[in-house]
């Protein structure tokens, strides 16, 4: 296999990397970036649409805020015990290299079989859903765009976002800096009006804040589902260690700086919805964002369909990066076809597992939509962000020499460890429901492909051909890890 693929090179890139450095990616990402790859991808369609149905579910202002505050915090501390696992272990791919590093090829694989093929393709799909349907509504004032326009202006976003991050890392950071800072503006805006509501007396959600909560441990763990849809993106930045300019220090402080700053403004956002409507208005508002700005802003209003449209397009944007990344990092390891380990020999980015994350994307686009996708999204994450924690409470006992630059209280990892637990099985015992099963059957079918595939190395025989065709209409050539 070796041999072949510096065969498979050596037609293009091998000769031009003669003499030269190996091809790798290179560490671009720097703190701002950082930070903005982890707030730009968690403030995505959620915030402006979730607040409804946390509500819905918790049954008071005051639940529905506990909830949020509790998602902030649960992220937090997961998102500080990868920063953990991030020092340890030095490689990109995030929950994959870690899994694949404690517990073996068998599980990494059903992860990254989930992943590339189910979990990110449809996250990106679901988040360009709701760009598309932001972007197209103000042409459409008073009813609903045709389905067929929201899933081709979904395409294109897709389309877009394959190019953009095909062409250069730069450019794909660069995006992302440009759009969090405005949607960052735009959720500022928000808590900014809730606060002069406030201030002139719009309280009435408040009073009696806590009447109809429920306690039901089903319809919380569904809260949680939905709020942790709108956090999700906190785990980013370990996609990509390899690609940080000084990965121990930027690691922990992006995710120290990023985390508390999406928390606030998520906890301030919502307030700002409670006062301007009441729960019951809240509840029937349909998109909750657009609501509040139609009460408050006025003939300002069209600024909200903006400012989803601009947030959710950065969020597909940093899922894209990452799960680009994902399915490279997979492939590198020999769990995914051997061209998706490739990186342009002159972009130096990832550009087939870029172009597959991209295809299966669009495919998911056709039957998707967006709220199913949300509720089993957050099933298949936590069974996944549970297992990557247990791999770090084994590496604090059982490997406490190993050197790491950052540690993490041991009592965060602990729980999140029992919260993920419990957001796996809640859902399931309060309601269970075929779905839930099928994405479990979807989970193990995993085990058809690994065995003969992965295990024994059956491969067609025409597979090398492939690669090499592939390789050289992409320009594409196998790139080096970049530990150090
Ligand atoms: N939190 C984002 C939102 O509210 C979704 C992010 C999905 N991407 C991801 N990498 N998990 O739309």
């Amino acid at each position: 296999m070796t041999e072949r693929r510096t065969a498979g090179s050596s037609g293009l890139a091998a000769e031009r990397n003669k003499g030269m450095e190996t091809l790798r990616l290179k560490r671009e990402v720097g703190l701002i970036s950082a930070m903005s790859l982890i707030a730009g991808t968690m403030i995505g369609s959620g915030i402006f649409m979730s607040p409804e149905w946390v509500l819905y579910h918790m049954g008071s202002p005051a639940g529905s805020l506990i909830i949020w505050a509790a998602c902030g915090l649960l992220v937090m501390f997961a998102a500080l015990s990868y920063a953990e696992l991030g020092t340890i272990i030095k490689e990109s791919g995030g929950e994959y290299i870690y899994i694949l590093r404690n517990f073996g090829s068998f599980p990494a694989f059903l992860f990254a079989y989930t992943s590339v093929i189910m979990v990110r393709p449809a996250s990106v799909a679901g988040v360009s859903l709701s760009f598309a349907e932001y972007a197209v509504a103000p042409f459409y004032p008073g009813c609903s765009p045709p389905q067929v326009l929201v899933k081709c202006t979904a395409a294109t976003c897709i389309l877009l976002l394959t190019v953009i991050n095909c062409l250069n890392v730069k450019l794909a950071t660069s995006v992302m800096n440009v759009f969090t800072a405005a949607k960052l503006l735009a959720l500022l805006v928000i808590a900014v009006g809730g606060i002069v509501l406030l201030i002139n007396g719009q309280t009435q959600s408040f009073q009696n804040a806590f009447q109809n909560t429920t306690a039901g441990i089903g319809p919380v763990g569904v809260a949680f589902y939905q709020g942790l849809w709108s956090y999700d993106g906190w785990n980013n930045l370990n996609y990509v260690t390899e690609e940080l300019k000084k990965p121990e220090v930027t690691l922990p402080r992006a995710v120290m700086i990023a985390i508390p700053l999406v928390t606030c403004l998520y906890l301030l956002v919502n307030v700002s919805y409670f006062a301007a409507m009441t729960p019951a208005e809240l509840l029937s508002s349909g998109a909750v964002a657009v609501s509040w700005g139609n009460k408050v802003l006025g003939s300002w209003a069209w600024l909200i369909s903006l400012a989803v449209a601009i947030s959710t397009f950065g969020s597909a944007n940093g899922t894209f990066f990452s799960g680009g990344r994902m399915c490279y990092i997979a492939a590198r390891e020999g769990h995914m076809p051997d061209i998706l380990s490739m990186a342009h020999v002159r972009c130096f980015t990832p550009s087939p597992a870029l172009i597959f994350t991209s295809a299966m994307s669009l495919l998911m686009i056709i039957p998707g939509n967006f709220s199913s996708i949300v509720n089993f999204f957050s099933f298949v994450a936590w069974i996944f962000y549970g297992t990557t924690i247990a791999g770090l409470l084994y590496l604090k006992i059982k490997k406490p020499e190993l050197p790491r630059a950052y540690k993490v209280p041991i009592f965060m990892p602990i729980i999140i460890l029992i919260a993920s637990v419990y957001l796996v099985l809640a859902p399931i015992i309060d309601q269970p429901q075929m779905e839930f099963f099928y994405v479990i059957l979807f989970i193990l079918s995993g085990v058809i492909v690994y065995f003969p595939l992965v295990h024994f190395k059956c491969h067609p025989r025409f597979l090398p051909g492939v690669t090499l065709h592939l390789q050289l209409l992409l320009e594409v050539a196998p790139a080096a890890k970049n530990v150090n």
